[in-house]
């Protein structure tokens, strides 16, 4: 088995990225996916085993390889492929229809693709379409995905490498009102933002924050569009993030955790008058794979799922137990943790300082936890569990952090020596 997997890495080093097998070999991180269950994946020689804190953003809430899910996965295939496009599609159809009866008011209307960054690339170019304006402003260490548009409205670091930016996009201070009164007018076709912005540490903003937001885009004519690709789907304790803040957006972005962890599927939910862009020419955006059957079919299913209000109860009741515990972890270590971030599961733990948020993943890493640490604020780790984690993976969560903030402190001092990180 060992064999295998330097065979694998180096393949990888050879032909999907010399970079990532650099990096993690740098840090000691040799791993490579195997077997998957539940919480936890392991590495493919199955000597070393993590739980699963990070959830690929909440790609795996319903955990790694749901048993139920595959079974509908399954049964689906024998019926479906990835359907056309051009047709009228039962299994589309009954998602959208599904998804319009769980959105509040009019956000009626579905479109669907494969990646997150898609899905908000159609949501500006909706926005643009519908006001007939370009600019676009979103907020300072936002992310929105890699693809075109959503790269454009996304923090500079990951636009500036590619030329991709455009003075027609505009960054404002995240939960800052002011901010956003300084940069918009009536040129503007859109405010994008997430609820919860993920990458930026799980900031969560003020509770009037998001109403204010909107009330500013209607006086100047503009739409806010609402990136729920992490912060969707219960992960919050309610159905959708920004039921905490009393504002229903013009369209809102859904991603990662409604592929079930099993089939790509996003999707672009729009208010019913938006629709009326794509009354001339209802080809005038297509997504060849989007809203593919069996993904439509597994959808279903998730949200189904996680609209249920007994499991919506169930986040919120293992919310308030993360929370007792890292109290008690906290109260240990006092100097490196400064706090607890928290929205239902959706939650960030406050570090000392830029080098702790790498020095934890390592650590947590070598303790056997997959965490990782918010690129645009390094002092940040993001605790992003399944949503079906149980009470006693929760109690293990704690013992292995606890392992891990004490070597996290050491490696920390290492990456300030060598200036390893930030
Ligand atoms: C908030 C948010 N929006 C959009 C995206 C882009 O999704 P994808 O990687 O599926 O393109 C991500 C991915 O991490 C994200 O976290």
């Amino acid at each position: 088995m060992r064999t295998i997997k330097k065979d694998i890495i180096n393949k990888f080093k050879l032909y999907v990225s010399s970079g990532k097998v650099k990096f993690y070999k740098r840090y000691g991180m040799r791993f490579v996916m195997g077997k998957r269950e539940g919480s936890f994946i392991s590495d493919i020689d199955g000597k070393k085993q993590l739980l699963n804190l990070h959830c690929n953003g909440g790609v795996f809430n319903l955990g790694h390889r749901n048993r139920e899910l595959i079974e509908i996965l399954n049964n689906a295939m024998k019926m479906y492929d990835i359907g056309n496009h051009h047709l009228i599609s039962k299994p589309r159809a009954e998602l959208a229809e599904y998804i319009s009866y769980l959105m509040p008011e009019d956000l009626n209307y579905t479109i669907f693709g494969v990646s997150g960054g898609e899905a908000i690339d159609t949501a500006i170019k909706i926005a643009r379409g519908y006001t007939g304006k370009r600019k676009i402003i979103s907020a300072k260490g936002g992310y929105h995905g890699h693809t075109g548009l959503a790269l454009a409205a996304g923090d500079k670091k990951y636009r500036e490498p590619f030329n991709s930016s455009s003075s027609d996009f505009l960054q404002v201070e995240f939960n800052n009102i002011n901010s956003l009164e300084e940069k918009i007018d009536r040129e503007t076709a859109a405010v994008i933002f997430e609820t919860i912005p993920a990458t930026l540490g799980m900031p969560i903003a003020d509770n009037d924050y998001f109403k204010k937001v909107k009330r500013i885009c209607e006086k100047n004519g503009a739409l806010l569009i609402l990136d729920e690709v992490q912060s969707g789907l219960g992960r919050t304790g309610k159905l959708w993030a920004f039921e905490h803040f009393d504002v229903v957006p013009d369209i809102v972005v859904l991603g990662k955790g409604l592929s079930g962890g099993i089939y790509p599927i996003t999707a672009t939910i729009i208010r019913k008058n938006l629709e009326k862009i794509f009354k001339k020419d209802p080809f005038i955006h297509i997504s060849t794979f989007g809203g593919a059957e069996p993904g439509a079919v597994v959808a279903k299913r998730v949200l189904e799922i996680v609209s249920n209000e007994s499991f919506l109860k169930s986040v919120n009741l293992k919310s308030e137990l993360f929370s007792l515990y890292f109290d008690k972890l906290k109260e240990k270590d006092q100097g490196f943790i400064k706090g607890l971030r928290r929205i239902g599961l959706m939650m960030g733990i406050e570090l000392k300082d830029d080098f702790s948020g790498p020095a934890m993943t390592k650590a947590a890493f070598d303790k056997g936890v997959l965490l990782v640490y918010a690129n645009n604020d390094k002092s940040i780790v993001q605790l992003l569990p399944p949503l079906t984690i149980g009470e006693e993976e929760i109690e293990l969560s704690f013992e292995l952090l606890e392992k891990s903030v004490k070597r996290a402190k050491i490696i920390r001092y290492l990456l300030k020596i060598i200036g390893g990180s930030s």
